[in-house]
C-alpha cells in the first residue's frame, strides 16, 4: 500500500475522518482497558517543532509511547534544519532512521515537501494554514458532548486562520453546517473556501458574530494573533473588538451548546473567563482528547505502510 500523510482534513474521505473519530474514542476507552495496541513497537517518530508547543508536544511524546514507540522531540533550531538544509534533504535522512514524521511549522510548502520527498508518513502538527489534528479531536469532544458530529450547527468565531482553515474542511468532508464570523480584512483564504465548496461544503462567512452563534450547538473560536503574528497583536487586538465569545454570544447559542477553544486562551480577547470557566465549556475535554486523536491517526498511518 502506498503511505498515506495527513497535511490536511481536505486528504481524508469522510469515513477516513469519520473513522478516526470512532478509533479515538475506543482508544480512549481502551486506555483503562486490558489490553492495549502497540503498533509503534520497534518504530520511531520524529516530532519536530519550529514554533512552540505545549498539547501537541506532549499528546504525540505520550501518544508514542503509549502505542508502543519511541518519540523524538526535535527542535528545529538545533538541528541543521534551522542552519537552512533543505527540507527535500531532511526529508530523506530522516526516512532512512524513522517510521514516521510530525513536524508543526510555518508554511504548509514545508510539510507538502517534507511528505513528498520523505517515504514515511507526515503529519501536519500545525502550520499557518491549517491544524488538522485539533479539528479531528475537536470532532471528537463535539461527539461525545453531543452525541453526533451530524446534525450540529457549528459556528466559529474568530479569525480566517489555521483553526479555521481545519473547520472549514471538516466541513467539506464531513458535509457540516458551518457559520465563521471573522472582521473584514481577516477572513479564511479565498483558495481554501473554494476548495470546500468544490466539495459541496455548506460554509457561510458573516461578519456578525450573532449571526454565526445563533441557535449554534458548537462554538468555537482561537487567539486573535497566532504564532507568527506577535508583532501584529495591537492592531489585531482592535479589528477583533467586538468578537469576544462571552455570556451575551454564547447566551444567543442553541440549547446545550458547547464551547471549544484549541487553547492556549487569551482571557478578556477572544473569550471571556466567565465562559471559558462556565457550563458550556468542555475545553479540558478537549485538550485530553488530543492525545487519544493523536493515537488513532498514528495508528492509522503506520498501517498504511503495510
Ligand atoms: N492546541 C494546540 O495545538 O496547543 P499547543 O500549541 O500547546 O500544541
Ligand atoms: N491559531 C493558533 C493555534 C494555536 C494552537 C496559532 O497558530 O498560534
Amino acid at each position: 500500500m502506498a503511505k498515506r500523510d495527513l497535511l490536511t482534513i481536505f486528504d481524508l474521505s469522510r469515513d477516513e475522518a469519520a473513522d478516526l473519530v470512532d478509533r479515538a474514542s475506543s482508544m480512549k476507552r481502551d486506555l483503562a482497558g486490558a489490553k492495549p495496541r502497540i503498533p509503534l513497537a520497534g518504530r520511531s517518530v520524529a516530532l519536530i517543532f519550529e514554533k512552540a508547543s505545549t498539547r501537541t508536544r506532549l499528546s504525540f511524546e505520550v501518544g508514542v509511547h503509549q502505542l508502543g514507540g519511541q518519540p523524538l522531540f526535535i527542535s528545529s533550531q538545533t538541528t541543521q534544519m534551522g542552519r537552512g538544509e533543505p527540507i527535500q534533504d531532511t526529508a530523506r535522512v530522516l526516512s532512512r532512521y524513522l517510521h514516521m514524521i510530525m513536524i508543526r511549522t510555518f508554511s504548509q510548502k514545508t510539510v507538502e515537501d517534507l511528505a513528498s520527498m520523505g517515504s514515511v508518513p507526515v503529519i501536519n502538527g500545525l502550520t499557518d494554514l491549517y491544524h488538522p489534528c485539533q479539528v479531528l479531536s475537536d470532532l471528537l469532544t463535539t461527539k461525545e458532548h453531543r452525541g453526533f458530529i451530524e446534525e450540529q450547527k457549528y459556528a466559529y468565531v474568530g479569525d480566517g486562520n489555521n483553526m479555521a482553515h481545519s473547520w472549514i474542511a471538516a466541513a467539506a468532508v464531513l458535509d457540516l453546517d458551518l457559520r465563521i464570523a471573522c472582521p473584514e480584512g481577516y477572513d479564511p483564504d479565498p483558495g481554501v473556501l473554494e476548495r470546500a465548496k468544490a466539495l459541496g461544503g455548506r460554509i457561510e462567512v458573516v461578519r456578525d458574530p450573532r449571526e454565526a452563534v445563533r441557535d449554534a450547538t458548537v462554538v468555537n473560536t482561537d487567539v486573535w494573533a497566532s504564532m507568527g503574528q506577535e508583532a501584529e497583536a495591537k492592531k489585531r487586538r482592535k479589528a477583533f473588538d467586538g468578537y469576544i465569545v462571552d455570556d451575551a454570544l454564547m447566551g444567543l447559542a442553541g440549547e446545550g451548546a458547547i464551547f471549544l477553544h484549541c487553547l492556549p486562551a487569551h482571557r478578556g480577547e477572544e473569550v471571556s473567563d466567565s465562559v471559558i470557566e462556565g457550563p458550556a465549556s468542555v475545553v479540558w475535554d478537549q485538550a485530553e482528547n488530543r492525545l487519544h486523536m493523536q493515537k488513532a491517526i498514528m495508528e492509522w498511518l503506520v498501517e498504511s505502510l503495510d
